[in-house]
Formats: C-alpha cells, structure tokens, sequence
C-alpha cells in the first residue's frame, strides 16, 4: 500500500474521514495490517465479494464454495479478493414475504459498494429478490462488477415420477387440498422436492432472473443454468473471479452494460424462456436506476413477436438441469439471434454476436425449440388494461388455460389475504368454476410488500377444478401455474378500481385483445369510492415497514423505493404515481 501513488484506488481509496487525510490513510495502513496480508498484495485492485450466504437462505447453502472458487480466480488474475456480507433473503424464511425486503437490501448492497475502498465487485445471489438486489444495489454505484448465480438445484423423483420444487409442490398441494392424496403421501413428497441446495430447478423466478443476468451480459456467458451442485458451477465462479479483473482494467461498468439494448434483449429472453412474472417487476427496477423506462407496452409488442422457445417447468415438462445440458441460454439467443440487438457486449467486453458465432443448435435435444417451430406459437407474458387496470396488469400465457383466456365472469371478492384464508374453504362458499376469484389489498402497500399471493387456491369444495381466473393486485410464485392475472396497477389500497369490485360484479377478460374490464358503471364506482373502502386497522408504524410504506412505487414502476430510482425518471414517475 505505497502512497505514493496519488490515484485513489485499491485500499488507498475511500477513507475514512477524520479531517486529516495522512492520518485516515496511515490509520488504514494500520489496520490492513492486522489482516496479515502480504505487502505486495496491497497495491493490488481490490476486489469486493459480496457474499449472500446464511444459514436462514436455503438455496444459498452451496456458496462457500462458490466464494472460494471466485477467490483463487482474482488472486490468479492479480486482484486482491476482500469477501463481505450483505442481507440474504431466503423466498420461505421471510414474513411477510422476501419481496418486502428487496429494496432494503438493494440499499445496502449500493451503500457498501460506495462506501468501501473497492475497484470492482463480484455479486453472488440465487434466492429470487437477492439477484434483483444486487443488480439494483449495483446500477446505482455504478462499479465494474460481475454476477454469479447459486445454480438450480436437481429435480428428484416420487414413486417413479420425476419431480421438484417448486411447481410440483404446488400441484401436489392442491392434490392434497382435493383429497386426491393423504396426510402420510404429501408429508413423503415434502422431503423429495428439494433434494439439493441450490435455487427451485424450474423456471421459477430465480432462474429466469439468472438467465435474465446472462443475457443483460452481466454474467459469463453459459453461466445461468448450471445446477447448483455441479462442478462446472466452481469453475465458472473461479473463471467469473479471473473476468472481473479485466472488467476493472478497462473500466467496463453496469452502465456500460446494461444498456437500453441490452434490457430489449433481456425482455426477449424472459418471453423464450416462459420466464417469471416476477422478472418483470425486477427488470424495470433495475433498468430505473440506470435512468432507463422499460415501460410494459414494450413487453407486450415484444411478446407478439417472440414464442415460448423453452419447454421447461411451469410453462413446460423439463427442468433446469435438462435445460442446461440442452445448452441453456445461448442456444435461446442464438435462435432468437435475428431478433436482438447483437451489438451489445456483457462485462468481459465481448459482443453477443461474437459471443453467438460458435453456438451451433442441438439437435438431440428437446428442452430447446427452434424459432421457426417453437414449442408455443404465442408469445409467455402478455400485458391486459382496461378499467380495472388502467396502468396495466400481467397474465402469463403460457401456463395459463386456453379455454378462460376469453371470458364473462362474475367476480367473487376476497377482501384481504385474512379475509381469503377464512372464507375460501367455507362449506357455505356460493362458488362455481366460473366465477372470477378476485383478491384486494394484496399489492405493494395494501398487504403490505406484494406476497405471492396472486395464486389464489381453487376452494376446496370445487374438488376437481384444476384452474379459474384469478385476479389480484398481488404477484405470484415464477413456479406457480394457472389463469392468474397479476400485478394490477394501480393496487386497491392505492384508490385503484380493483379495491371498488363487489361480488355479484361482472368482469370481462380477452387475452387476444388485451382487455379487463370491470363491467359496472362510472356513476356506481364513483358511488363506490364516496362511500369508502371502509374502516381499515390503524396501526402505528415505524422502522424500515414505514420506509416502505411511505416511498414505495407501483408494480409497473418496478416497486422500487422512489428516492432510489435513477434522478432523470423521478419527475416522471411523481406525475405517473399521482394518476
Ligand atoms: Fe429460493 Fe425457490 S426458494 S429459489
């Protein structure tokens, strides 16, 4: 650590401030020391490992050896590695739910990027909100960085079935609700789904946010899919550990990567893979605090134009493992190749066009379609509006039913999620497969922190109906299946129509024309919102639930906090929050 070199960088940069400037730098000296490093690694770029391990996240238990691996690759590429921790958030570990959360560690990761004296940073995360919050944290402090994903875990087996978590939990969930099978089965499948650590080995939300990484070129190529406990996953953390250096070098950063291009072919890729709703809601939350407005409109245009590529669990029958060995996401870029923007380059400097010249279809396989005769014509997400949802709501076509994608349904409201789990399974429940279940006050203030909650069960005493429209304000599991409209902006507790439906009321849904339309007059809602939601619990709140509850956005905005989006979006998103 030679001071006499005057550019502030490695542990020379970012001291501590005590008004004296020699003496902050000497204090540093003082302490680096008591790390017993080496004085020749001193001088060395200086590289964070911002490590989501604990023992409360169980998908992250494969990290360690991760950190490792990404160690000895920046001690080869001549870095000198510095590993800490940031929040982890564990999707079955956290009340209410992770999604609340997100933000707050996205917080953290951007302070402890800009605080500490770093050049560059690789981000390990798997667990669906830890990759979005890296990514968010990471746009914001704008430093060269690089993304290393916990890897799917394997799918397993149930008497001869082949199984995982966690779209197969579901179905045999409402199996069990159904009685379709018994206390000692549903306790034996409990302990097959998950038979690794590692992410859900479908494409639930945390591997389409891998995959979404890969493809914005935050990852190394052929990097996302590769199951958690597979010794390929170490050596890409060992080689993403060589990378991040020559990210440093040439001062490649976020910025420079995730470009509005680079976004578009994400979006792309979210809609080949069948990916998660959920995607959606953390690709504009990370392109807003770039000072990029991915607006859902987008989505929709692009989804006219791109099938589903993937046939992987829940849209489709394989699982990720399958998926990786059919070649993962650079095969599904290259078949969408004509469709992107192949000028973009991922953090290691190279273009997608480059990237894509050696990646040859595998035939053999068939997780992986080709564009001309993909595995579903349409395309996996699709964007509705109408009265109802006026600044938009989301269906994921792909693992919806065809026969309620046009329908007239009389709605059945829910008024909460306490209201939902006392009434749903009432004997006295006035309920038949055609009625729209519909859920208020489940959305990013009204629960608060938008559960996964958007699938709502089928009631019990309909046993055998597999799928019913569903509406909500809430999200749901990337894992979960069914006609669920998600996501409706604006919430109910935030004055949006959604909060104004009575049961009894008609709604009209066409998917193919992208309606949903509450069918009941202007002079009646207007009756409606005079007479009031009705009297709600007040209860004092405090802490980060307040922080929460007072700069919260909408889902279309990405339910980023407003103070934290990118300076250019703000004034914007104040006039599109106050519609
Ligand atoms: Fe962590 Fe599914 S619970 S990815």
């Amino acid at each position: 650590m030679d001071d006499s070199n005057e550019q502030a960088t490695g542990l020379r940069s970012r001291l501590a401030q005590y008004g004296d400037e020699a003496f902050s730098a000497y204090l540093r000296r003082t302490f680096v020391n008591s790390m017993g490093l080496a004085r020749e690694n001193l001088d060395k770029p200086v590289i964070g490992i911002v490590n989501t391990y604990s023992e409360l996240n169980h998908c992250h238990l494969g990290m360690k050896a991760l950190v490792e691996a990404v160690k000895r690759g920046v001690w080869v590429g001549g870095g000198l590695p510095l590993e800490f921790p940031v929040i982890s958030l564990g999707e079955q570990f956290l009340n209410p739910s992770a999604m609340m959360f997100r933000n707050l560690m996205a917080m953290d990761v951007e302070a402890m990027l800009m605080a500490q004296p770093l050049d560059g940073v690789v981000l390990l995360g798997g667990c669906d909100k830890t990759i979005p919050a890296l990514l968010m944290g990471a746009a914001s402090a704008d430093l060269p960085c690089i993304v290393v994903a916990a890897g799917p875990m394997l799918a397993s087996s149930y008497e001869g079935e082949r199984v995982g978590a966690c779209t197969d939990c579901r179905r045999f969930w409402a199996a069990y609700r159904q009685g379709e099978i018994d206390e000692t089965a549903i306790r034996s499948i409990e302990e097959r789904l998950a038979p690794t650590h590692g992410t859900c080995g479908v494409m639930g939300t945390a591997s389409t946010m891998a995959c979404l990484t890969e493809a914005l070129g935050m990852m190394l190529p052929g990097a996302a899919a590769i199951p958690a406990v597979y010794s390929e996953r170490i050596r890409s953390a060992e080689e993403s550990g060589r990378h991040i250096l020559a990210a440093v070098k040439a001062g490649r950063r976020p910025s420079q990567v995730m470009t509005y291009a680079a976004f578009k072919n994400a979006l792309r890729v979210l809609l080949a893979i069948g990916g998660s709703t959920n995607a959606v809601i953390h690709l504009v939350a990370i392109a807003g605090r770039l000072g990029i407005r991915l607006e859902l409109d987008l989505l929709d245009q692009l989804g006219k134009e791109t099938p589903v590529l993937v046939s992987v669990k829940p849209s489709g029958e394989f699982f990720m493992e399958d998926f990786y060995r059919a070649g993962g996401v650079p095969v599904v870029m290259k078949e969408l190749e004509a469709t992107l923007d192949a000028t973009v380059s991922n953090v290691c400097g190279e273009s997608l066009e480059s990237q894509l010249q050696a990646i040859a279809f595998p035939e053999w396989q068939k997780v992986i379609f080709r564009f001309d005769a993909p595995f579903q014509a349409e395309g996996s997400l699709v964007v509705l509006r109408g009265n109802l949802a006026p600044r938009g709501a989301l269906l994921k076509r792909s693992a919806a039913s065809a026969h309620l994608l046009k329908k007239r349904g009389e709605a059945l409201v829910f008024d909460s999620l306490e209201d939902l789990s006392q009434r749903v399974d009432s004997s006295d429940l006035e309920v038949s497969p055609d009625h729209f279940l519909v859920l208020k006050n489940a959305g990013p203030l009204g629960a608060p922190g938008m559960p996964e909650a958007g699938y709502l069960p089928i009631p019990k005493k309909l046993s055998g109906v597999k799928d019913m429209v569903r509406i909500s304000d809430a999200r749901m599991s990337g894992t979960a299946f069914g006609t669920v409209i998600l996501h409706v902006s604006p919430e109910s507790a935030k004055g949006g129509v959604l909060g104004l439906v009575e049961t009894g009321d008609w709604i009209e849904l066409d998917v193919d024309a992208r309606r949903l339309e509450l069918d009941v007059a202007p002079s009646e809602l207007e009756a409606r919102r005079r007479r009031g939601p009705g009297a709600r619990e007040d209860r004092p709140v405090r802490g980060y639930e307040r922080l929460f509850l007072d700069h919260v956005q909408q889902a279309d905005l990405g339910c980023d906090f407003d103070m934290l989006r990118h300076p250019s979006l703000m004034d914007d998103d104040l006039a599109i929050e106050q519609t």
